[in-house]
């Protein structure tokens, strides 16, 4: 079986009269999506920073890379799968974490919906610190996959170290720590509709099961949920520098990924102070608005990071996104909104379409163009269009 013959699947159903109710294109999942969520859900899952010039940009960033097709290889057999801090993966692609995954289903429980479609698909799921279950709950769910667990670290260590700890023991893979959202940016559609989701007492799970957060809150959290948001708000925004990272790497023996590095000197300083990985994002566009595609930031990270693996988000929409990431030398690639868009039409069902989708246009383009393997994938194979 190769990743392909989703496809194949897709045209035999046709056969029996069984026509595909999910949408195969990036442009229809959006616009479906938008109808059934309800409106602050998707402002706060659709937008992002400023005039949103910079989520734009990274979309169209991928426009002006274009992979050379070569003829007479032999394709037949592709192997995507990769090894990543000791486990192996079977496609370079995993699921970037979305605070609000929770929401996405009707039944506030998309994130075990991301993590049943983990069990199914193989691709593994980074969870944020923001869910609607607790991180164990979740990683219950991953089957044999592994998981990441991406920490927004609170400006209470022993918190921080609480986190941790609990991913560890429910067998998450690998820390990720996100450092581009200390502070929220300033994003217009939530901002005119006051739209915070956390404020409203949503997405704290990780918060509320914490023995160290509800030690820390007066009064009794649950008679009145506001006292954990206050909490909440007082302990969330830590605006870690490198004098941190000795505590952070001292925190935990899982590899220890850094998200939200764009520049090759901070990758390289990261790399210098013994993390595992280089997680290179702009979050999506969501955090700073500005114009630089994340994209764009990938080769030069990828040059200073040497050996350790970089992972890379923000404006992946297509399989074909994935192979021109990869060939500019990211190790993984992180599926951001569209996975969401998919929790949103059909649960479980539509994450593993989506993420089924991507890994077959993935497979699909390196067959056709004749590269097999995930070290065939070079920048020399890609043309940079005008
Ligand atoms: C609604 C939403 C919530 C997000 N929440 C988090 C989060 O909790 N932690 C984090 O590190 N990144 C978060 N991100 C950023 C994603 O991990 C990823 O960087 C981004 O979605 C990539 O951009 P794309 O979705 O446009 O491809 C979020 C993104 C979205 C869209």
């Amino acid at each position: 079986m190769s990743f392909g013959d989703y496809q194949l699947e897709i045209y035999l159903q046709g056969l029996t009269g069984v026509l595909p109710n999910l949408p195969m294109a990036f442009d229809e999942l959006e616009a479906r999506a938008e109808k059934a969520l309800p409106p602050s859900i998707w402002s706060y899952v659709a937008g992002g920073a400023g005039d949103e010039l910079t989520q734009r940009a990274n979309v169209t960033a991928f426009h002006r890379w274009g992979l050379i097709p070569r003829m007479l290889v032999g394709a037949t057999q592709r192997d995507l799968s990769v090894e990543l801090w000791g486990r192996r993966w079977p496609a370079p692609v995993f699921m970037a974490p979305i605070g609000v995954m929770g929401l996405c289903t009707p039944d506030r429980h998309g994130d075990l919906a991301a993590a049943r479609a983990a069990a199914q698909t193989g691709v593994p799921m980074c969870v944020s610190t923001l869910t609607m279950d607790p991180l164990e709950d979740i990683a219950a769910e991953f089957g044999d996959t592994p998981g990441l667990f991406q920490l927004y670290t609170p400006t209470d260590r022993d918190l921080a170290e609480s986190l941790v700890h609990r991913a560890e023991a429910a067998g998450y893979t690998g820390i990720v720590v996100t450092l581009d959202t200390w502070i929220p940016g300033w994003r217009p559609r939530d901002v005119s509709t006051a739209n915070f989701p956390q404020l409203r007492g949503l997405c704290l799970a990780n918060y509320i099961s914490d023995p160290n957060f509800r030690a820390k809150v007066d009064a009794d959290l649950d008679a009145d949920p506001r006292n954990a948001v206050m909490h909440f708000v007082s302990i969330f925004g830590n605006s870690l520098t490198w004098n941190d990272l000795p505590w952070l790497r001292s925190v935990t023996k899982l590899p220890l990924i850094l998200k939200g590095i764009c520049h090759p000197e901070d990758a390289r300083r990261a790399v210098d102070a013994g993390v595992d990985g280089i997680y290179c994002s702009n979050h999506g566009g969501r955090q700073a608005n500005g114009g630089l595609p994340a994209l764009d930031c990938l080769p030069d990270v990828v040059a200073a990071s040497g050996e350790v693996p970089v992972l890379f988000d923000s404006g992946v929409r297509s399989g074909a996104d994935v192979v021109k990431a990869l060939a500019l030398g990211a190790s993984a690639v992180g599926i951001g909104r569209p996975y969401a868009y998919g929790a949103a039409l059909a649960g479980t069902e539509g994450i593993v379409h989506v993420l089924r989708s991507i890994l077959a246009e993935t497979d699909l383009t390196m067959a056709i163009d004749g590269y097999p393997s995930l070290k065939d994938l070079t920048p020399e194979t890609l043309r940079r269009l005008n």
